[in-house]
């Protein structure tokens, strides 16, 4: 792979995320297969509507230059037989983010491992962690060209150079800007309750707001955060309407 134009990508979950990552990535030009857990006719149409093809999970592994893994934390270990076959080259992306409510409680992340490094020991290979700090409603509806004032920002963290430009470049077709946020094991500054997390901050305000992280409030932050969704909403999964997501974001992290 020398370029980062008409990839082949793999996306293995089609939620939230999952189904606008196949829109936007089909629509930017790239060879999209996307999967979830019931199999591709469960898949719902608008995640195919520029072009993505739903596939069942092994079909979205097979001969790609991209795998993107969009599925709730606690399932990465699952789906680590298939990531296991992968060429060495193959980049491999990972939205995910740690809800001990929903993903129940994983004794190493609570003891202190980073979420991106905990993936990364599942699947037993390098990752690239990126478009998990954005609400599902700002990426369905924020994206804007390149250059557009007030274009939202996000951090990318990867170990591997390939890894980082690939994602890079990727976050860039899905109408964000991309900020090299360094490795793996600073990615802890784009967790849950970070200043940068759910805020739909600019490129310019990207490295004050990753400097300011603090990690022994995070996940107090996220937990309150997650507490203030299931009094509004009423439970633990449905995501609240984005303005009310990043006004809650602001206040509580930043
Ligand atoms: N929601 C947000 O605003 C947001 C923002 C940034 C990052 N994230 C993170 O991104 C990830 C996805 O979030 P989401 O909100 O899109 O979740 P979601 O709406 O619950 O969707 C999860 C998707 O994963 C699929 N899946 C689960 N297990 C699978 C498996 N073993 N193989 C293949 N597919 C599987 C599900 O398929 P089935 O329905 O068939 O089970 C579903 O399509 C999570 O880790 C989340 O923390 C979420």
């Amino acid at each position: 792979m020398n370029n980062t134009k008409n990839l082949k990508i793999g996306i293995l979950g089609a939620g939230n995320i999952g189904k606008t990552l196949a829109r936007k990535l089909a629509q930017a030009g790239h060879d999209v297969k996307v999967a979830n857990s019931r199999g591709p006719e469960t898949i719902a149409a608008d995640a195919l509507e520029f072009g993505a093809r739903a596939v069942s999970t092994a079909q979205a592994v097979e001969d790609v230059d991209v795998v993107i893994l969009s599925i709730p934390l606690n399932r990465i270990p699952r789906i680590a037989p298939l990531i296991a076959n992968l060429p060495a080259e193959t980049v491999v992306i990972d939205t995910s983010n740690y809800y001990p409510h929903r993903d129940d409680k994983i004794d190493a992340i609570e003891a202190g491992q980073v979420e991106s490094l905990w993936v990364a020991q599942q699947l037993g290979r390098p990752i690239a962690k990126a478009w998990n700090v954005i609400g599902s409603g700002s990426f369905a509806t924020k994206g804007k060209p390149a250059g557009s004032p007030d274009r939202i920002a996000l951090p990318v963290a990867a170990d591997r150079e390939k890894d980082r430009q690939v994602a890079m470049a990727l976050v860039e077709d899905t109408g964000l800007d991309a900020f090299d946020a360094g490795t793996l094991t600073d990615s802890w500054r784009q967790q849950p309750g970070s200043p940068c997390y759910c805020t739909d901050l600019s490129r310019e305000e990207m490295p004050t707001a990753l400097a300011a992280a603090d990690a022994v409030r995070l996940p107090k932050r996220r937990d309150l955060a997650v507490a203030a969704i299931q009094e509004r909403v009423g439970d633990g999964t449905t995501n609240p309407d984005a303005e009310y997501g990043i006004r809650l974001s602001r206040a509580l992290y930043m």
